[in-house]
């Protein structure tokens, strides 16, 4: 945890990002920290979703709600989706939790290499090969063209 304090304290003035961060200083910031943003928020780096006022839900349960409630609300279906990409994907625990929550093949985009690398070792832990599931390090600002097309 001295470790962490250490990245926190270090990173502090660095981790407030307005409109005129820039991607290389985004970039710096997440991987800086990747280690303390597993530890605070595991494979999801977003908040939870709790559907009533009961907080007992394992954060990562309540972090996997918030994106069946995104994927409820924007309406994305298995026969809908075959292709998705996921830009700003952190370690890829989004992208994973959707391609098999709706079967379909996820490109995950991130300007982070650390978390880049987590990411496709997350997808490897879990069985994905990377014609299911990957990540490339990119700038979502300025998508290269092999990124393709994608269905979300
Ligand atoms: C708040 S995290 C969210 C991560 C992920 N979407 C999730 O919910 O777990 C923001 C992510 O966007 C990435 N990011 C920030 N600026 C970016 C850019 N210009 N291009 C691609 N990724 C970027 C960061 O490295 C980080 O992984």
């Amino acid at each position: 945890m001295v470790y962490h304090s250490y990245l926190l304290l270090s990173q502090g003035p660095n981790l407030i990002m307005d409109g005129a961060t820039t991607s290389v200083q985004a970039a710096h910031l997440y991987n800086g920290v990747d280690a303390l943003w597993k530890v605070l928020f595991g494979s999801h780096i977003h908040v939870g979703y709790y559907p009533t006022t009961d907080r007992s839900a394992r954060l990562a349960d309540a972090q996997e709600h918030t994106i069946d409630k995104i994927i409820a609300t924007a309406g994305l279906t298995k026969s809908g989706v075959r292709q998705l990409l996921d830009v700003g994907c952190g370690v890829g625990g989004t992208s994973i939790h959707i391609a098999k929550k709706l079967g379909c093949r996820a490109l995950g985009v991130n300007i982070s290499p650390e978390q880049v690398a987590s990411a496709n070792e997350l997808a490897l832990q879990q069985g994905l090969l990377p014609s299911q599931v990957r990540f490339v390090v990119g700038d979502g600002l300025d998508l290269p063209q092999s990124v393709g097309t994608a269905d979300a």
